[in-house]
């Protein structure tokens, strides 16, 4: 069946991650920047490993300099996702590349993708919050001042703090002062986790940084001790299973966990991650669980609810998205 009208409900996207390559080029030709080597020739984006996709992100990233690129670059994308029945929307931003996490150039990066969000929601009826994103890569000392700027415009946009890039670079404790602030200054607290690293480091995610949401999160699945502790702390997993065939993080679907994970009482979502550089779309992971796991509209719909549910905003918003 074709879920376009489906009402969907999306936690775990990177900004950057989902520019369609046509708007990166044009901006690579615009600031003659040669990143040819990150397009195939037919529209779309290279593929390779976690290594390769993380160094071409870079490279496409290089391109994005103005806040201006990003207002553009976030209003493209949620007239897509509202294209795909998303009303809700959650963007992983990157203070790092706003500015290197310099406070006063992130917020005018801020303000700029704030007016776009607001005009999506006018002109398109979705609705969208940012989590300010420290990469893992970068260390536990750059992660302070992207701690800093997410804290310092904490609010109704800014809603959360997240940790994303090379998982099995330091361990999760490492950035407790990062969570720690981000904590304090009121945000919701998630974290890439069991993507590639194993079980210990999504109990450690958990227990040593208080995220109540897991990014990926699916190498749980193999510690049932830590499937019944995630069950009782009611954490929710940001499941992106394209991203993970792709990428290379499960071998096929049928070894995907998301349905086992799902069928042990997990609180699972669906997410896209980064579209664009796995040909995915909402409706076309719908798709391929419906094909893969038998997942019929009351499924897809459970899904929405429980992101719903674990959604980063205030009460009324979350009353409203559904
Ligand atoms: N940044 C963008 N996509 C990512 C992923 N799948 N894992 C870690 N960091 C990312
Ligand atoms: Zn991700």
């Amino acid at each position: 069946m074709s879920y376009s009208s489906l009402p969907k409900v999306e936690l775990h996207l990177h900004l950057e991650g989902a520019a369609p390559p046509a708007f990166i080029a044009s901006l690579a030709r615009e600031k003659s920047i040669d990143i040819d080597r990150i397009f195939d020739g037919q529209g779309g984006y290279v593929r390779g490993d976690f290594d390769w996709f993380l160094k071409a992100y870079d490279a496409a990233c290089t391109v994005l300099q103005r806040p201006e690129d990003f207002r553009r670059l976030m209003l493209a994308v949620l007239e897509q996702s509202a294209e795909q029945g998303v009303v809700y929307t959650e963007f992983f931003l990157s203070p790092d590349f706003c500015g290197g996490g310099d406070l006063s150039a992130w917020r005018d990066y801020l303000d700029a993708m704030v007016a776009a969000s607001d005009e999506a929601e006018r002109s398109f009826g979705i609705a969208s919050r940012g989590i300010v994103t420290c990469l893992r890569h970068l260390g536990p000392e750059a992660a302070k001042p992207v701690a800093r700027c997410a804290a310092e415009t904490a609010g109704r946009f800014v809603t959360g703090f997240g940790l994303a890039g090379a998982e099995m670079m330091h361990r999760p404790g490492d950035f407790a002062w990062a969570y720690d602030a981000a904590r304090e200054a009121g945000l919701g607290l998630t974290a890439h986790a069991g993507e590639w690293g194993g079980p210990d480091m999504v109990r450690e995610t958990v227990d040593h940084l208080g995220c109540t949401r897991i990014g990926h999160g699916i190498n749980a699945v193999s510690d049932h001790a830590l499937c019944d502790h995630l069950i009782e702390k009611g954490v929710t997993l940001e499941v992106c299973p394209v991203s993970n065939l792709v990428l290379g993080a499960v071998k096929d679907w049928k070894s995907h966990p998301i349905e086992e994970l799902r069928a042990r009482g997990l609180r699972v979502t669906v997410s896209t991650d980064d579209p664009p550089w796995f040909g995915t779309s909402m409706t076309h992971e719908y798709e391929m669980l419906e094909r893969y796991f038998g997942w019929e509209e009351e499924r897809l719909r459970q899904s929405n609810r429980i992101a719903a549910e674990a959604a980063f905003c205030d009460e009324d918003t979350r009353a409203q998205i559904l």
